[in-house]
This record gives C-alpha cells, structure tokens and sequence, in this order.
C-alpha cells in the first residue's frame, strides 16, 4: 500500500520537523534554539523537532539533539547495502515520527524517490542556486574567487522533489560577497551565519498560517 506523503496545509502548528544530519549540527542547533524562544519573540518557530536522524554515528548534532531532549538516532548504511535498501530503512524510521516536514541540515547522502515520493524535504545548500552542487561547496567558491572567477557565493534552501544534487524549486536564497582579506576561515564564518538565518526563516515560511500556537 502506498501512503500519502503529508501536506503542509494540513499540518498543525507547530509542525513536527524530523532533521537529518551527517556532521557538527550547527544548522540543526539554530532551529532548536528557534524552536525553543518564547512565542512573542519574532525569532521564534512555531515548530517542534521530534527526532533528529544521523548516517554517522560520530556526527557532533547527536549530542545537541540529546542534550534538547529530542531523539537522536543514528542509521549507518550496511557494507554493500544498495541506496534503496537504505532509504527504505530511512523511510522506515523517519516514518515512525510522523513529519510535516523533513530538514536535510548538512545530511550529506544524496536520498532516492523511495524516501522523497513519501516525505516533503528540503535541503540547506551552502552556495547559490545552481553553483557547486555536492560536496565542499565553500572550498570550491574559494578557489573559484581566488581564481579571479566569483566576486560572491551565498547559501540557499530548496525543496527536494527528486534525485538531483542540491537541486529544486528554492525557497530563500542569500548571496555572501568575498571581502578583501577573506580566508577560508573567515568567508566560511560569514556563510555559515547567513546559513543559521536563512535555514530557519525558510521553515517558518512554509509554516501554514505563520501564527505561534
Ligand atoms: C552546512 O554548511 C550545509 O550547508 C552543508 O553542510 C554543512 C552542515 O553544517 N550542506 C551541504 O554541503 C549539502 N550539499 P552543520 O552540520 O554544522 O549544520
């Protein structure tokens, strides 16, 4: 039996977010932050994160979701395990928390229709729309603006309706100019900033009425 994949509109406020994630959290720790300021601050989201989901069990947002008190689960895929036998676990688990909504924050595996035909996701992508899909996005628009090809890079956010790579209808989208000086270290900072902004402001945009409960 197939099942329907949930609609936003029909969602309850606050909406249930699972998060997956494959690293450090720091994108996953503004949404609980967001999550958790009082519903008169303008910076709050009227959502709930109700499990956070790693590939790796090193990933350090483990330990942010846990000390939030949300579940922190890690699925590692088996030696040989095929891309849809994963998802289906995936599938699996994540289904069992019941999302309005599924938020890749640096989830570092591309997901296949298995997973997407049943959940709406979107993706946090750190450069603009079209610009360094997979990995070491920032490394690559450094070396780019170095070369004297890219004044500027950004960050962006889009929904995954299929397969492609860091690809989609986009949500918000941000440009990040290079100053003079810039490092690595210090675009990087200025971009991840701009991340923790951005990512979170997308998901109260796809908040059905806007209102805090
Ligand atoms: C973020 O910079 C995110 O944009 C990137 O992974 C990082 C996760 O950081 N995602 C991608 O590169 C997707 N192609 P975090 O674990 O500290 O949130």
């Amino acid at each position: 039996m197939t099942e329907s994949r949930p609609s936003l509109a029909d969602s309850a406020v606050p909406q249930r977010l699972v998060v997956l994630i494959s690293g450090g959290g720091t994108n996953l720790q503004a949404i609980l932050d967001a999550c958790s300021r009082s519903t008169d601050d303008p910076d709050h989201l009227a959502a709930k994160v109700v499990a956070v989901v790693s590939n790796r069990a090193d990933a350090g947002g483990l330990a942010r979701a846990g000390r939030a008190g949300v579940p922190a689960l890690v699925l590692e895929r088996l030696p040989g395990e095929r891309r849809a036998d994963y998802d289906r676990r995936l599938t699996e688990l994540v289904g069992e928390y019941q999302p309005d909504l599924v938020v890749l924050a640096g989830f570092m595996r591309l997901l296949t229709s298995t997973f997407l035909d049943r959940f709406g996701a979107i993706n946090l992508h750190p450069a603009l729309p079209g610009t360094f899909p997979g990995l070491e996005a920032i490394e690559r628009a450094f070396a780019a603006w170095q070369a004297g090809e890219i004044d500027e890079s950004g960050v962006m956010v889009h929904h995954v309706p299929d397969e492609g790579v860091d690809d989609g209808p986009v949500i918000a989208a941000e440009s990040v100019p290079f100053v003079e000086g810039d490092t690595l270290a210090s675009f990087a900072e200025r971009l991840h900033a701009v991340e923790h902004r951005l990512l979170v402001d997308a998901i109260r945009s796809l908040t059905p009425t806007g209102v805090p409960s």
